[in-house]
């Protein structure tokens, strides 16, 4: 768990020179799980868990990454880039290789890289690399890229060299997060809104499963829910060719589906109810109804589990323990699925009694730990100094 003043010593004693220092946050989403690549919304936020870079140029054509936290180096030549053989350095590789399809120069590099956003807990410590390098390259090569087409970058680098087929959420939110903000992007329009989050009366606490979801699972089923979901939209476009993406369906259109494969139909079901609830916890959000908003994140667990099924059973547990405790206003799990955490909404006052009750549950019925973070909202991946965060 590399400190930002950590990995600029590191990389002042391996290269001997100053560097451009970065924070790139993790995020949290509150509602709208899988809808970002199905062009509906999504609700996520940025948090304060970061993934700290140094970086600075060369005047060769190298390029030098270091792991702090993995304790690991790899080094690379921009005249023969291809994907590395373990996973990490790949998060970087695979911008730099965007930056070249795009036809923009990049020289040599030097980067050390840390951090604190747990690995493979749903909080999007890929997305916050990718795109931390995105932004990091566009400064110091003077790119010229927008943040849009940063976050594009990073969500391409993810599809050709990493081979998972994610959306743009994580990038999105990584760039355009605000502190005291949910950031209510519309996939299709690739434009957000900001909507405030700003009660002192209610905590976001999250539960870590401590169960990794598996790379190779995970690229696989995005591969596979995709599929579900072209297809379920290619059969109802037979019958409506004015509709252009699953949240657009009605509810009582989904019937079309029935006949054929029922994964195909759970999923588009689970896609169409998880757009109209997230519409209703934003008005939740709103008019201040914390209540409401809780039960729609129950709701979207229950989709998540039985429709989209891409939940596991620890988290499951998790969100079925908090429903029986007083002061969880609800909870879902989070991200991709296949483990990493779940997203509980908690009334300030209740907070140190759920975690005591939801750590002697999880102890007592798996062989492992549950880790707790308090979630708190912040801004965006920016350029910092040592100075600004001591
Ligand atoms: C991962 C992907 C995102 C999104 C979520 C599920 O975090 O990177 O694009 O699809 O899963 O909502």
């Amino acid at each position: 768990m590399a400190t930002l003043s950590k990995v600029n010593e590191q990389y002042s004693n391996l290269f001997g020179t100053a560097a451009m220092l970065l924070q790139s946050p993790g995020r949290i989403n509150l509602i709208g799980e899988h809808t970002d690549y199905n062009l509906g919304c999504v609700l996520p936020a940025a948090i304060d868990k970061y993934i700290f870079m140094a970086i600075g140029t060369r005047a060769d054509d190298a390029i030098n990454l270091v792991s702090a936290d993995f304790d690991d180096q790899y080094s690379a030549s921009l005249d023969k880039l291809e994907p590395a053989w373990k996973l990490w350095p790949n998060y970087i590789l695979g911008v730099i290789n965007e930056f070249k399809n795009a036809g923009k120069y990049v020289g040599g590099i030097n980067l050390v890289l840390g951090g604190d956003i747990p690995i493979s807990a749903g909080m999007s410590s890929s997305a916050a690399i990718c795109t931390g390098t995105a932004f990091a390259l566009n400064k110091l090569f003077n790119a010229g890229f927008t943040k849009l087409e940063l976050a594009k970058i990073a969500v391409a680098a993810e599809h050709n060299y990493l081979k998972v087929k994610c959306g743009l959420m994580d990038p999105y939110v990584n760039l355009y997060g605000k502190e005291r903000s949910f950031v209510k992007l519309n996939c299709r329009t690739e434009e957000h809104q900001y909507v405030p989050f700003d009660n002192d009366q209610i905590k976001i606490v999250l539960f870590n499963s401590g169960v990794r979801h598996n790379f190779i699972k995970l690229a696989s089923a995005f591969h596979t829910l995709r599929e579900h979901c072209a297809t379920g939209l290619a059969l109802i476009q037979k019958h409506a060719p004015h509709i252009s993406s699953l949240p657009e369906v009605p509810k009582a259109m989904l019937e079309i589906l029935k006949p054929h494969d029922q994964d195909v139909y759970k999923r588009c079901l689970y896609i169409v109810e998880e757009s109209e609830r997230l519409e209703r916890l934003c008005d939740d959000l709103m008019t201040g109804d914390f209540k409401s908003a809780g039960q729609r994140l129950f709701e979207s667990h229950e989709g998540l589990r039985n429709l989209y099924q891409v939940s596991c059973e620890e988290c499951d547990f998790l969100v079925d323990t908090v429903k029986e405790i007083p002061g969880v206003l609800g909870a879902r799990m989070m991200g991709a699925g296949f483990g990493g955490c779940t997203i509980n909404l908690v009334e300030s006052e209740a907070v140190d009694e759920v975690i005591k009750r939801v750590k002697g549950r999880y102890n007592g019925s798996f062989a492992k730990d549950v880790k707790v973070y308090h979630a708190s909202i912040g801004s965006g991946t920016e350029e910092v100094s040592l100075v600004s965060v001591l």
